[in-house]
């Protein structure tokens, strides 16, 4: 497994995400860092000195030699990169502006010694921890807290509960909405499958009062896009890096966008809020708006909603499939 990249933290604008991939897309792991955590290696890093980082579970901990940086994490295998790479990537995450050297004398940690640092060493295989487990990631932490207390009736966890009672609402309750449950349901789009799990799409958040109000204007007037809570989800074909036509791309972007608000909507279901799916709305109005070029395809628009409705019927199953024997 390689060391790969280095990616925000889901939710918060500090800390970060170290990414390991391997041969395949199911082969990965991930070390997270918080902001002290990604403080101390950018300050080691930047400094071009090895160095050891205690990580705040006070039992694992961060070794930057001057060739390998190893990651000795409590109840998992020890991962490592390639410190040349670590810090360039780092580095850059953190803008922080850095030299690389590329020819480096150091005492090293074992033994003095002189060599010509390559940005892409095919070595780099060789530093393959043996993988047993995955530490949690921060979507698998995120997606398994336990909710806060709540004065709310016990949340649904029995997803074909939630399935049969879901029903879309177009008046909301001012009720803010809890910021953990916002977490639960940014974190339960970052679920979905999607293309070659290339993820392309994107979720803009829209938080902004003024934006939400000319989002409604842009959803054909209708008024409860101004919900507490409005996520618009994006397409982002450029993401999928298959060698297939430009139309199944935007194909399988506009399906990885429609999945990833399907799942957010089941989740805010489960965590007792409710929602209602806006198609209807002037696609450039939109982009002119969130300022993005990339389509969105629809808004989802969540709240508490004013009062508790039940589910619509359908029309009837054997109606809606048609078995091939
Ligand atoms: C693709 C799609 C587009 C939709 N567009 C709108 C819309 O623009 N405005 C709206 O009020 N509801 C819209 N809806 C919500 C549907 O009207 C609603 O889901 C449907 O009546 C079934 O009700 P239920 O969600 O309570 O089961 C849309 C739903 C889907 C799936």
């Amino acid at each position: 497994m390689k060391f790969s990249k280095v990616e925000p933290a889901y939710t918060s604008k500090e800390g970060c995400r170290l990414v390991w991939t391997g041969d395949n897309e199911d082969d990965s792991d991930i070390v997270i860092l918080n902001k002290n955590e990604l403080d101390s290696l950018v300050e080691l890093l930047k400094r071009d000195v090895s160095g050891t980082i205690h990580l705040e579970d006070l039992s694992s901990s961060i070794m930057v030699n001057s060739d390998v940086t190893q990651f000795i994490l409590q109840n998992h295998p020890q991962l490592e990169a390639n410190t040349f790479d670590l810090q360039k990537k780092v580095l850059e995450f953190a803008k922080i502006p850095h030299q690389p050297l590329y020819v480096h004398i150091s005492s090293k940690e074992f033994y003095p010694s002189v060599w010509i640092r390559k940005e892409e060493t095919e070595n780099q295989a060789k530093f393959s921890p043996k993988k047993t487990s995955t530490p949690p990631s921060l979507l698998q932490i995120i997606l398994s807290t336990k909710p806060e207390k709540t004065k709310d009736k016990p949340l649904e966890t029995d997803v074909f509960r939630i399935f049969s009672s879901r029903r879309s609402t177009r008046k909301f309750d001012k009720k803010k909405i809890e910021d953990w449950k916002i977490d639960k349901i940014l974190a339960a789009a970052d679920t979905a499958p999607t293309a070659g799990n290339f993820q392309g799409l994107k979720i803009f958040y829209v938080k902004n009062k003024n934006t939400k109000e000319a989002l409604v204007e842009a959803a054909n007037k209708q008024p409860y896009v101004n919900a507490p809570l409005v996520l618009v989800f994006c397409m982002d074909s450029s993401r999928v890096k298959l060698k297939f036509p430009q139309e199944i791309l935007e194909k399988f972007s506009l399906q990885d966008a429609t999945l990833a608000a399907a799942y957010s909507q089941i989740a805010a279901s489960g965590l007792g809020l409710s929602s209602i799916w806006i198609g209807m709305f002037d696609e450039k109005k939109v982009q002119t708006i969130l300022g993005t070029e990339l389509r969105p395809t629809s808004i989802l628009c969540i709240g508490y909603p004013d009062k508790k409705r039940p589910p619509k019927s359908r029309r009837k199953l054997k109606e809606l499939i048609e078995v091939i024997e």
